[in-house]
């Protein structure tokens, strides 16, 4: 099922005077069933990889494969790639247009032709998945919340039944509950489903509690793609690039500094509260 990108490169404008070399010699391979962060600076080229995803956009060099056919080759069905690789752009919300919420998740599957109990089922299972309860399917989307009409625009992916979920910026302009409301939902679907997630952010704190795999990129290349306690260990170069690691990290540094025998590695508040307590325990018994 895997997802391949080989040397991809993409340039806005190619020929011009304008040219922006957006993406340089990306090599990336999406398993199945992997929770990745893609992290990186504004501009850093996060959105144009994303796109080249589900073969909205098409490289510039590189070539593309999924479950090891190039995707861009004369007979490839794009159709069926676009519902196997759910791309949900930053601010979906803007793409809700139906009448009420049901509807709107309804719409891909109705696009794909199926039995009209299929469609509502896919539907219910897609709202299910992203905690929105049956009180809310006859509302009008634009009645919703912030993190509310979010998850209804990635339940309406959803229901497309896809193999990988590409979340551009999902938290983008949302307050803290919404935030984590996404994060939360967005985890547990993962879970439930075990389908591969691709969490796009610029926000270390973001991914570092939900994610086993993260890809840092700066200026159109991957700069690491690593568990997240072995790109934190990258502290300065991150820095370097504009990123931040996340707080706990910080804090942990700072005590290992000071002579508490703490864990660094720890990237999530709980690894850092596990890790902060034993050596608590420990500096009392000696
Ligand atoms: N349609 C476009 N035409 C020309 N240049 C573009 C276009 N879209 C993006 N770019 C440029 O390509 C580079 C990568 O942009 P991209 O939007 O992929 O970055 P990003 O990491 O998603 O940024 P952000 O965090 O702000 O969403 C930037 O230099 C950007 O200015
Ligand atoms: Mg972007």
């Amino acid at each position: 099922m895997a997802l391949k990108l080989e040397h991809v490169s993409y340039v806005y404008g190619a020929d011009t005077e304008l040219a922006v070399r957006a993406l340089d010699d990306i090599c990336l391979e999406i398993p199945e069933g992997q929770f990745i962060g893609l992290i990186g600076h504004t501009g850093s080229g996060k959105s144009t990889l994303v796109q080249h995803l589900n073969g909205l956009i098409e490289p510039t060099e590189g070539t593309i494969t999924y479950c090891g056919r190039n995707i861009w080759e004369k007979d490839f069905p794009k159709k069926e790639l676009r519902s196997q690789v759910g791309l949900v752009f930053q601010y979906p919300e803007h793409q809700l247009f139906e009448v009420d919420v049901f509807s709107d998740v309804c719409f891909g599957p109705k696009n794909l032709g199926l039995p009209k109990e299929e469609i509502q089922e896919r539907a219910k299972r897609a709202l299910e998945l992203v905690g929105i309860p049956e009180e809310y399917y006859k509302q009008s989307p634009f009645e919703l919340s912030g993190g509310q009409k979010r998850r209804v625009a990635i339940a309406g992916v959803l229901a497309m039944q896809p193999k990988i979920l590409v979340l551009d910026e999902p938290t983008a302009g949302l307050d803290p509950r919404g935030r984590d409301e996404i994060l939360s939902q967005v985890a547990h679907l993962k879970k439930e489903t075990g389908i591969s997630v691709v969490l796009v952010s610029h926000s270390m704190e973001d991914v570092a509690n939900y994610v086993e795999r993260i890809v840092v990129m700066n200026q159109g290349r991957i700069l690491y793609d690593d568990t997240p306690s072995a790109v934190f260990g990258h502290v300065k170069e991150l820095e370097e690039v504009g990123l931040a690691a996340p707080q706990v990290t910080y804090i942990l540094h700072r005590l290992k500094e000071n002579g508490f025998d703490v864990d660094v590695k720890a990237t999530t508040i709980d690894e850092a509260r596990d890790t902060i307590l034993k050596a608590m325990r420990e500096e009392r018994e000696c």
